[in-house]
């Protein structure tokens, strides 16, 4: 199975005056991980549509953009619409996520859904088939470096479970304080897809550590 996990560095954690080198770095990631940020949804600022163009134009791996952000009914289709591989809004912030999901998968992106860790996943059930990809914060969002919440692994599991039991091919993300140390959990709980900034881009050699988590979530991850 060799792609039954993907590993998804964030370039939260990366030198941002130095992208182009540090993309280049990731090559042997699945995709790279863009945190946008818009200093309301969060209380932290990053970078719009116009860094996110030049970083899909750059990139060697494909886009996963993460939409921290207020209205994404207003933003989110300019991301899909520049190239992103897929496009993650938060539950929170939408108005109609099943309209906005529809309109980024006629677009061409994959759709995705983030919850915060306040956020029960249980009203995402019956729209399962509406999106491609689900995310768990494992942290509050809107700084990297944070600890891993492993009170969230019971979300994973029910969301592992209801995907199983409605045949559903929906990937499930987990974001936030993952490292070699706490990936395994994960992994157990149902996650498939792992977004890691400071253990990816903190790493003396990151290539090393996309192959170290790769191969622990591997070795731990359940269908
Ligand atoms: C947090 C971001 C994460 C962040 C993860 O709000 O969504 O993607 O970059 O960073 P680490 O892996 O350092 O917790
Ligand atoms: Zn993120």
């Amino acid at each position: 199975m060799p792609d039954s996990v993907r590993i998804n560095p964030s370039i939260l954690a990366a030198d941002f005056v130095n992208m182009q080198a540090e993309l280049a770095r990731i090559a042997a990631a699945d995709f790279v991980h863009v945190d946008v940020m818009d200093n309301h949804f969060v209380p932290n600022l990053t970078f719009g549509p116009q860094m996110v163009e030049r970083i899909q134009a750059t990139s060697p791996v494909p886009l996963d953009v993460h939409l921290m952000i207020s209205e994404p009914e207003r933003w989110a289709p300019a991301y899909a619409e520049l190239g992103a591989a897929s496009v993650t809004f938060h539950l929170e912030a939408a108005t109609e996520p099943l309209t906005l999901a529809r309109r980024l998968r006629e677009i061409g992106a994959r759709a995705g859904v983030a919850v915060k860790p306040a956020t029960s996943v249980e009203s995402l059930f019956d729209m399962l088939d509406g999106f491609d990809q689900i995310l768990v914060m494992t942290v509050e969002p809107g700084f990297g470096g944070q600890s891993f919440m492993a009170d969230q692994m019971p979300k994973l599991a029910l969301l592992r479970q209801e995907a199983r039991r409605r045949g559903s091919q929906v990937w499930l993300q987990v974001d936030g304080g993952i490292s070699e140390s706490t990936i395994a959990q994960a992994a157990e709980a149902g996650a498939d897809t792992f977004v890691a900034g400071s253990a990816v881009f903190g790493a003396a050699d990151p290539a090393q550590a996309i192959a170290a988590l790769r191969a622990e979530a591997s070795r731990h991850h359940r269908h």
